[in-house]
């Protein structure tokens, strides 16, 4: 049986399940949240789920994916972190991508680093995994730091084909 659930000081990463979809989907509906997500429109809650029906495809069918983040001490839904995929950008491929995306009301705590260093260690250990890229929309500046808090380095700048916006992509070091 792979590992499919990690812990961290404050949270617990693990697969998605059904009373996650409707915080998901609150977040998804937020145009803070989904600034710098490809055109950044919201979502509605019937695509939140099609995408969490979508990470969790990805698990299956991969050995990694986006898990689902809560915190230990009250078991609240907080957002994800993780692998995927980047088939928005097949230029990377196969490039595996860290990614994440939390709840406004918790930004600011530390949690998306924390979450994305356990996530980056475990892709790490993941034998399907040859090569970590992160990507993020210039202007995404928690994101970018986040990518060089838990190590990875510039590697180039390029646009993402889906919305031709900027993004820059940062690598981990081999
Ligand atoms: C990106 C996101 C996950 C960051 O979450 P977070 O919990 O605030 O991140 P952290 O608390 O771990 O902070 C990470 C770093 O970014 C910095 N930071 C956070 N928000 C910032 C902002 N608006 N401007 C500048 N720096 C910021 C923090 O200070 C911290 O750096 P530091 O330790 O050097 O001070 C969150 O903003 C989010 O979910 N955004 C929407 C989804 C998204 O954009 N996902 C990424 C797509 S590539």
């Amino acid at each position: 049986m792979k590992q499919q659930k990690l812990e961290t000081d404050r949270l617990i990463l693990r697969r998605w399940r059904r009373e996650d979809h409707a915080p998901f989907a609150a977040f998804c509906a937020d145009p803070d949240v989904m600034e710098f997500i490809g055109s950044g429109a919201t979502l509605t809650p019937e695509q939140a789920s099609g995408l969490i029906t979508c990470f969790e495809k990805a698990w299956d069918e991969n050995g990694y994916g986006l898990f689902a983040a809560e915190r230990r001490e009250t078991n609240e839904f907080i957002g994800f972190a993780g692998l995927a995929r980047p088939g928005f950008m097949p230029e990377l491929l196969p490039s595996v991508e860290i990614g994440w995306r939390l709840g406004k009301a918790h930004w600011g705590k530390g949690y998306a680093t924390e979450a994305a260093a356990e996530a980056l260690a475990f892709g790490i250990r993941c034998a399907a995994v040859e090569d970590i890229v992160s990507i993020c929309q210039v202007g995404n500046v928690a994101s970018t730091r986040i990518m060089q808090k838990i190590g990875l380095e510039f590697d180039q700048r390029s646009i993402d084909p889906t919305c031709n916006r900027d993004v820059v992509v940062y690598r981990l070091p081999r």
